[in-house]
C-alpha cells in the first residue's frame, strides 16, 4: 500500500486548457500546456495519494502511473470533474477553462466569401465548474483553485476564493515571461480562505507543486 501524508486519499487534478470548437476544423483555446497540473498530480502521487488526472488537450506527455481522463471542452471537463469529485478528498482545478464558447458549432467548415471582409462570432457563457462544485462540496473535501491573471492578481484571487467557496487559491501572474503559461518555472502566491498569504520565489513547477501538496497535507491533518 502507498505511504506518505496523502496515503488513502483520492486527489483529482485538472490540467491543460479547454478547446471550444467553431466548426469541424477550428477551435478557441488558451496557452495552458498542462505542465502545472501534471506537476501537481505527480507530487500528489509521491505523497501517497490515489490520483486521477483530468487533462484537457495537454501539450506534454502525461506522467506515468496516474489514472488519466482526457477531455476537450469545458462541458466535458465539467462532466468529468462532477463524476470524479463524488468520492474525492481533494480537487485541484489547475485547468484553464474557457469562459465562453461559440453559440453554435457549424457542421461544415465555415468558408470565407468575397463579400465578407469581417465576421463576428457569437459566444455564450460556459458553466463555472468550481461554482458548480461549491454547491455539492462536503465539509471534509478540500477544493483548490487557480487564478491566472495579467493584472490585479491578489485582488482578483481574493474575489475568486470567496465567490467559488475555495479553501485555497494559487495566484499566478501570467504577464511575466519565464513563469506561468507553458514555462517550466512559476512563481505563485498561495492565498487561504482566512486571508493568509504565502508568496514563493521563482522556482520549478515541480517545486511549486510539492509546496502545494505540503500545504494541503497540513490542512488535512487539522
Ligand atoms: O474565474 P477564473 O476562470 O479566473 O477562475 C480560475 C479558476 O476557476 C481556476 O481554478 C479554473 O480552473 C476554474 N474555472 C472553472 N470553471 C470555469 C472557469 C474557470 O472551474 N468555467
Amino acid at each position: 500500500a502507498a505511504t506518505g501524508p496523502l496515503a488513502g486519499k483520492k486527489v483529482v487534478v485538472t490540467a491543460g486548457g479547454t478547446r471550444e470548437p467553431l466548426d469541424p476544423v477550428r477551435y478557441l483555446t488558451n496557452h495552458s500546456s498542462g505542465k502545472m497540473g501534471f506537476a501537481i498530480a505527480t507530487a500528489a502521487r509521491q505523497a501517497g495519494a490515489e490520483v486521477t488526472l483530468i487533462a484537457a488537450n495537454p501539450q506534454i506527455t502525461p506522467p506515468e502511473g496516474i489514472q488519466l481522463v482526457k477531455v476537450e471542452t469545458a462541458a466535458e471537463l465539467l462532466a468529468a470533474v462532477k463524476a470524479q469529485f463524488k468520492n474525492a478528498d481533494i480537487l485541484v482545478m489547475a485547468a484553464a477553462v474557457a469562459d465562453y464558447r461559440p453559440a453554435e458549432v457549424a457542421k461544415k467548415k465555415i468558408k470565407k466569401t468575397a463579400d465578407n471582409q469581417t465576421m463576428s462570432l457569437e459566444l455564450v457563457r460556459n458553466p463555472d465548474i468550481l461554482k458548480e462544485i461549491s454547491t455539492i462540496k462536503q465539509a471534509n473535501q478540500i477544493v483548490v483553485g487557480f487564478a491566472a491573471e495579467t493584472n490585479d492578481l491578489i485582488a482578483n484571487a481574493e474575489k475568486k476564493i470567496k465567490s467559488k467557496n475555495l479553501d485555497l487559491i494559487v495566484a499566478n501572474d501570467v504577464s511575466q515571461a519565464g513563469i506561468g503559461f507553458n514555462a517550466d518555472d512559476n512563481q505563485v502566491t498561495f492565498l487561504f480562505a482566512d486571508g493568509r498569504q504565502i508568496k514563493t520565489t521563482i522556482e520549478s513547477k515541480s517545486k511549486v507543486a510539492s509546496q502545494l501538496i505540503d500545504i494541503i497535507s497540513n490542512k488535512l491533518q487539522k
